[in-house]
């Protein structure tokens, strides 16, 4: 089966993109690497041994997706490409919805002039409603998202499920990704934010290596077992291997499905410092600061569903993670620019 994999330059399409080819997977890569290099293709080429067909092509244009379409038995699309950061979709709430929004829609309008029906989905814990009981379970209460970004993602659901419901023989899947954190055992790649880190384990990463002076900790005076934040972190392989369950599912199901991907078990802010001390022996040096407006206290994923459904578990540990992230960056002090 050839699976389209748009953003596939990205963190997590990378990763994907890994485990797809070792899974006897054909794959056609797609990035306008807005927030990417190309450098990641040439690794994933090189580490996979594979010379897969890579477009250097925006989601959002038409002919280009079309041209894809027409070169390639394409049977599923995993699309991976959007924009992601929370405080920058504030500012430029516009530029979230025209991106987000407007690729899943032309990409979907691709797909049905090349009959192509298979469709899984990136989105996000942050879908759900804060007010929520723990874990959250995938009939949680979705919506009143908290930022712009959140938004995107809750509004992509609701128009795939609305097109799974007028086109009945597409299956679409809608992953909800916890934190993915850690990186591809080989350090060759792993995530680079640009500039400074808006997520927690790129933080401590950068720390260790000594780009940043000292961890921020974002408040700990939260009712959480030591007051500082806990989430849900899953490792980025993990996450691969959750897609290729999610292409297994949509071969016998029509319909629009959601799952949670996550492992079920929360870790505070300090526990991870410390994890990721005790993994690679470097001291993260840290201070304690305000709370970040907009961050919950606590969540973690109710893993049921998935493990019910697609037969999968997160299997990787915090602490095989911590290695992992840090192989990476002490490999990549600056990421894949030279
Ligand atoms: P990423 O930024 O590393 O990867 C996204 C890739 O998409 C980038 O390579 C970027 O260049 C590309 N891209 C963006 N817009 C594009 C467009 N219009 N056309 C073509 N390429 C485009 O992000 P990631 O962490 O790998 O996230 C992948 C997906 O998963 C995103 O949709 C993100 O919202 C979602 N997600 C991420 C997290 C997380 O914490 N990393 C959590 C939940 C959901
Ligand atoms: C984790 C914890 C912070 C940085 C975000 C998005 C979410 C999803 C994943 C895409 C929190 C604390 C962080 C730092 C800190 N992305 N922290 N110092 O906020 O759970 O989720 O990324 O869908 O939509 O909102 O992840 O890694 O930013 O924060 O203390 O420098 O670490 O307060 O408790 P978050 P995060």
């Amino acid at each position: 089966m050839t699976v389209l994999v748009t953003g596939g330059a990205g963190y997590i399409g990378s990763h994907t993109c890994l485990e797809l080819i070792a899974q006897g997977y054909d794959i056609v890569v797609t990035d306008n690497f807005c927030n990417s290099l190309p450098e990641a293709v040439n690794r994933l080429k090189t580490l996979s041994g594979t010379d897969f067909p890579f477009y250097r092509a925006d989601v959002r244009d038409a002919d280009a997706m079309d041209g894809i379409f027409k070169n390639h038995e394409i049977e599923c699309v995993i699309h991976f490409a959007g924009l992601k950061a929370v405080g920058e979709s504030v500012r430029l709430p516009l530029m979230y919805y025209g991106n987000n929004i407007a690729s899943t829609v032309q990409l979907c309008e691709a797909m049905k002039r090349a009959r192509v029906k298979k469709f899984i989905f990136s989105s996000s814990a942050t879908v759900y409603n804060g007010d929520n009981d723990m874990p959250y379970t995938e009939t949680s209460r979705v919506g009143d998202c908290a930022n712009p970004y959140g938004r995107t993602k809750y509004m992509c659901e609701q128009i795939l499920r609305d097109v799974s419901a007028a086109e009945k023989d597409w299956s679409v899947v809608l992953l909800r990704y916890f934190n993915p954190i850690g990186a591809h055992e080989s350090g060759q790649i792993g995530e680079e934010p640009d500039g400074i880190p808006n997520n927690l384990m790129p933080y401590i990463a950068q720390t260790a290596v000594g780009r940043r002076e000292y961890l921020p900790v974002f408040g700990a005076d939260y009712e959480t077992p030591d007051g500082t934040g806990v989430r849900d972190y899953i490792h980025v392989a993990d996450l691969a291997r959750g897609h290729v369950a999610a292409i297994r599912y949509c071969k016998q199901y029509t319909g629009c499905d959601e799952f949670n991907l996550g492992t079920g078990r929360g870790t505070s802010v300090l526990e991870l410092v410390s994890a990721f001390e005790q993994a690679t022996g470097v001291k993260i040096p840290y201070r304690i600061e305000a709370r970040r407006p907009g961050d919950l206290p606590l969540y973690y994923a109710a893993t049921d569903k998935a493990a019910k459904v697609l037969d999968w578990r997160a299997e990787k540990t915090i602490a095989q993670a911590c290695a992992d992230s840090w192989r990476w960056q002490s490999r990549n002090p600056n990421g894949y620019k030279a």
